[in-house]
């Protein structure tokens, strides 16, 4: 599928646009090509090595802070145009966007997407993506960029779910998971090794309220 645009009715978009519309999440465990997962991979890794990334903060605009005992990661967002392997992963958001308009008329209109990496140790404190302030955020997600994972490693996402379950993603290269931004919270566990992703938020125009 590299390289190629993938229709907005292929069965994965159908199936995510389904899991959402039921319960409010979704997981696919082998959402992009093998070999796009590991160029992006790469791209994390020297991003990383040369000093690209800078620890994410909380909050928003003046109450915006790093506080490590709540997030650990250091991100950077991603520009259209900087590498064919991004752009690629960008198209494949962009096709994901569009069966999510076409299937729960969410009316989304944009997707932001950083590159996150934990070092060993860091970890991110239960939350909700959705700002108080700002609701611009409806479907979040994250493709894992890990080439292989143990859970004994630790850092899985941990879901805590509308019906009161709790549901942990290891965060395994390839996997993409999807939920409705306002609607699971949710936290990183420390792993005990880097831990490489792409997080991002498909958005719908709107105001930021303060
Ligand atoms: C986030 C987040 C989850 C993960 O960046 O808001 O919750 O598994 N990430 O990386
Ligand atoms: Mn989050």
């Amino acid at each position: 599928m590299l390289g190629m645009q993938i229709p907005s009715d292929h069965p994965s978009l159908l199936k995510i646009v389904d899991d959402l519309a039921i319960q409010g999440w979704s997981q696919q465990t082998i959402f992009l090509p093998e070999a796009l997962t590991l160029k992006l991979a790469a791209e994390c890794r020297k991003r990383s090595d040369e000093g690209e990334l800078s620890p994410a903060s909380v909050g928003r605009g003046s109450a915006q802070q790093v506080r490590e005992s709540v997030r650990g990661d250091h991100i950077q967002w991603l520009e259209p145009g900087e590498s064919e392997a991004c752009d690629q992963y960008l198209k494949f958001m962009g096709s994901l966007r569009q069966a999510l308009n076409q299937g729960l008329f969410l009316g989304l209109e944009d997707f932001e997407s950083h590159f996150a990496f934990y070092p060993p140790g860091a970890f991110y404190r239960k939350h909700v993506d959705r700002f108080r302030d700002d609701d611009r955020r409806i479907v979040s997600s994250v493709l894992y960029l890990n080439p292989s994972w143990q859970s004994e490693q630790g850092g899985q996402l941990r879901m805590y779910l509308n019906d009161g379950a709790v549901h942990d993603v290891q965060p395994v290269g390839g996997s993409l998971v999807i939920f409705l931004s306002s609607d699971i919270p949710h936290e990183v566990l420390p792993a005990n090794r880097d831990r490489l992703s792409l997080t991002g938020w498909f958005r719908r125009r709107g105001e930021e309220l303060f």
